[in-house]
């Protein structure tokens, strides 16, 4: 029989199948395997090496059979070599288990009596291919239908809640990482006191020119009151540092000079400036703020204190 593909198309046909199996199946993030990973170039190296070298010893070994064999087993070599692919015995088989044709001088047997114009039918067999997928899928359906309506194995929407809720916990995770992921929203006030120092630095180097080291306040407000222009409380304060005050006032948007984990630390610092009561502070500026969300008590506190403030 000839063989299939001659020797320039199959080694490389080989190689470039084990390199893509090989690209597909180690993972190298978004560098390929071989430049990732030096030992893989040297293996796909030696792979060629031997594969070329393999090709060679069968040709050589073959070649020297040859000088060996007798006139007669020449001929029957030559005539075997001869013999297409077609005309084999296993590719017959295959094609009979899959199409099941029968040859044309059986047509005789296989015409029916319809007759259209002209135009006669035969009865052939369904191909043998169709009617096996045909059992096969009425076997699945059967397996199908006892997997997902019967036993109620998770079906596509139970599986892609699942995943939904597993990427929101992967985020939740990644938000606890990425410290400078927060926004006006979701900042919390810190407390640890290496925050505090942090925010310390932070207000000392770039906000004293104005609000005073004291933070009792000069060009700007006095930060340690319980009266805010802006509202008080970390969101709102962390928001007027990021995005700035009024327009004109000269309080700027801090957010290209800073990073949002730097104003979260420095506006926790000013917090906990609250009630720190420095000498010849600015007077009170803006309104006592009281936190929507701070529990009835704290509340009704503040309140209190607003009306005394008042009098
Ligand atoms: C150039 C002067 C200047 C600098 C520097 C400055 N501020 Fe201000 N800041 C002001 C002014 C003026 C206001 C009032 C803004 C307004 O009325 O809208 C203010 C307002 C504020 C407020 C809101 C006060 C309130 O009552 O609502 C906070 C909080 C604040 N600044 C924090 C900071 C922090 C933190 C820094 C340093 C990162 C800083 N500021 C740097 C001038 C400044």
């Amino acid at each position: 029989m000839k063989k299939i593909l001659p020797v320039y198309l199959r080694v490389p046909i080989i190689f470039f199948a084990v390199f893509l199996a090989m690209e597909y199946f180690i993972d190298s993030g978004d560098r390929p395997a071989f430049l990732k990973y030096p030992m893989i170039s040297v293996f796909l190296a030696v792979f060629l090496f031997l594969l070329i070298a393999i090709e060679m010893v069968v040709a050589a070994v073959d070649n020297v059979t040859y000088h060996l064999l007798t006139e007669e087993q020449r001929r029957q070599l030559e005539e075997a070599k001869e013999v297409k692919i077609t005309d084999s015995k296993l590719y017959k088989k295959i094609k009979k288990w899959l199409v099941k044709d029968r040859p044309i001088e059986e047509e005789g047997e296989l015409l029916l009596s319809h007759d259209y114009d002209g135009i006669k039918e035969l009865d052939n067999d369904l191909p043998p291919w169709w009617t096996k997928l045909f059992y096969a899928c009425i076997v699945f359906a059967f397996i199908y239908l006892a997997k997902y309506h019967i036993f109620g194995h998770d079906d596509q929407t139970k599986e892609f809640e699942t995943e939904m809720a597993e990427a929101k916990l992967a985020v939740e995770e990644y938000k606890k990482t990425a410290k400078d992921l927060i926004d006006a929203e979701t900042v919390t006030l810190l407390t640890d006191a290496g925050d505090i120092a942090a925010g310390k630095a932070v207000f000392q180097t770039n906000c004293i020119a104005c609000h005073r080291p004291d933070a009792g306040g000069a060009i700007g407000p006095n930060l340690t009151d319980d009266h805010w222009i802006l509202g008080g409380g970390i969101k709102n304060v962390f928001h007027t540092i990021t995005e700035g005050g009024r327009d004109g006032k000269g309080m700027v948007a801090w957010k290209g000079t800073l990073k949002p984990s730097e104003i979260q630390q420095v506006a926790s610092y000013v917090l906990s400036l609250q009630g720190s009561n420095p000498k010849d502070p600015k007077p009170a500026e803006g309104e006592v703020w009281v936190d929507e969300n701070a529990p009835k008590e704290a509340g009704a506190k503040t309140e209190e204190a607003k009306t005394v403030a008042q009098n």
